[in-house]
């Protein structure tokens, strides 16, 4: 799809499900979700599931939804460790919420544990903000925040 210093984001595949699970796994110890999951995103909304690669290799994924038939959901994002901080995530971010608005949604949302400060300060910097606190979401028991953002007709001042 778009192409930078070797990074592609595309949709994703049935055989991109292996090595997805295998960063869903890392980046969520705790709680990750399963493949069948994934596969069930993939077949109901693969246009809002998307990889990144690096010479091919998947290096980073997100997926999304429609919640009640409103919100673009996030529902799952990570980009593996040795790829972090380089504009990953906030390319899959900014593919997945374009194919939300070229769809007439007006919002996006997620959860985060309020434990996962990098993510907090990721979001943060693309504009999400707070909307509510929820206790004991995940299964540590840990509080979760739902971040919404409103999709703007013009994302180009949160690409560096
Ligand atoms: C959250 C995550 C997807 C971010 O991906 P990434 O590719 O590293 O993020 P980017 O490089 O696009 O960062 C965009 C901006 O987010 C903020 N940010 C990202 N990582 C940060 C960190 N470790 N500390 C502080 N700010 C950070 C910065 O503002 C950054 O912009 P900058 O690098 O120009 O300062 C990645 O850290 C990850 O996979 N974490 C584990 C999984 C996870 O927690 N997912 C979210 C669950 S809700």
């Amino acid at each position: 799809m778009f192409e930078e210093n070797h990074i592609v984001i595309e949709e994703a595949t049935e055989k991109d499900l292996e090595a997805i699970i295998d960063i869903e796994k890392s980046s969520f110890p705790g709680y990750p979700y399963s493949i069948e999951i994934f596969r069930t995103l993939l077949k109901d909304y693969g246009r809002y599931f998307l990889v990144s690669r690096s010479r091919g290799v998947v290096v980073g994924y997100i997926c999304g939804r429609i919640f009640r038939e409103k919100f673009g959901e996030i529902v799952s994002i990570a980009v593996i460790p040795d790829f972090r901080r380089k504009g990953i995530g906030r390319k899959l971010m900014l593919e997945l919420e374009s194919r939300f608005k070229k769809d007439g949604i007006k919002f996006t949302r997620l959860e985060v544990s309020v434990r996962n400060t990098i993510a907090i300060k990721f979001y943060g910097s693309l504009g999400y903000e707070i909307m509510k606190l929820t206790k004991n979401y995940y299964p540590d028991g840990s509080d979760a925040l739902t971040l919404i953002k409103f999709l703007e007709e013009d994302n180009a001042h949160y690409l560096k």
